[in-house]
């Protein structure tokens, strides 16, 4: 079944769980989308894992329109959400709309998510008036590693908490149709989702919340050696490849592949006149 917009806010009054995961490429998305995932998400972890840079800061809009693009290629089913990268809409209203144009009109995604709270309320109001819904991503919000002093886990002290929730009802306000909490207490990102009529989405946030996303390069292990608290490991395929990287590797090296199952054959009589 298709996934939309109203699928997720179907989920919040049915009390169902969504589930959503990255994917940066077609294939991936297309095993993503095949298992039935609700919504995948092109985020701009894309920097890290695919691009192999230490934040998600030097993410570009081409990048996330090539990748995007790419993803939807792949999709039958699943919502696309596509992030918009570091300063394609901290700039202005008027660029935040354009850049969100893009992700559809170039990426061909059916939604996109930003960062931040009530202060880019104004940018999520124009974005959905020009008919391109937004998921909201509060809490640790990646782009922000500078001004946060590193990747820590937020709203923990009473000023920080009421202003997350302050943050929630005010991006629900300005038209966001989910959000995403990331690195939040559980107990809070509960309280969150009960307050808001749209579906939280947790990232170590917590079972309470109305859907959970995951980097798929973090559950399958192929990221680093370190799995973070959030994650639940659910296969070691970066051992998996290491080791039939490493077995092809090995029957190059002896002549042991390709055999005579792997190749093309042609006539005797022609290759004898070829000497
Ligand atoms: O970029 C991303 O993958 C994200 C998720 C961690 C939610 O924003």
């Amino acid at each position: 079944m298709k996934n939309t917009v109203i699928t997720f806010s179907q989920a919040k009054e049915k009390n169902e769980k969504l589930s959503m995961l990255t994917a940066y490429d077609y294939s991936t998305a297309k095993l993503i989308d095949e298992a039935g995932i609700n919504s995948i998400l092109v985020g701009d972890s894309l920097g890290m894992v695919c691009l192999g840079y230490e934040d998600t800061l030097s993410v570009t809009m081409e990048d996330m329109i090539h990748h995007t693009a790419a993803v939807s290629r792949g999709c039958k089913n699943a919502l696309i959400v596509s992030d918009m990268p570091f300063m394609s809409y901290q700039t202005s209203v008027y660029d935040a709309v354009k850049n969100a144009g893009r992700l559809i009109k170039e990426g061909h995604a059916h939604a996109v998510k930003l960062e931040g709270g009530k202060e880019f309320a104004p940018h999520i109001e124009a974005i959905v008036k020009a008919s391109i819904p937004v998921v909201a991503h509060l809490g640790l919000t990646p782009q922000s590693v500078n001004a946060f002093g590193g990747f820590k886990v937020q709203g923990k002290s009473l000023d920080a908490a009421r202003n997350l929730i302050d943050d929630a009802v005010k991006i629900q306000e300005a038209g966001a149709f989910a959000v995403v909490l990331e690195c939040v207490p559980s107990k809070l990102a509960a309280l969150i989702t009960k307050k808001l009529s749209i579906p939280t989405i947790g990232i170590g946030a917590g079972a309470g919340c109305d859907g959970q996303v995951l980097v798929y390069q973090d559950m399958l292990s192929m990221y680093s050696g370190l799995t973070p608290k959030f994650v639940k490991k659910y296969a070691d395929v970066g051992e998996i490849m290491k080791n039939a990287f490493k077995a092809y590797g090995e029957d190059v090296s002896n002549g042991v592949f390709p055999d005579k199952t792997n190749e093309f054959s042609i006539d005797d009589e022609i290759i004898e006149k070829l000497y």
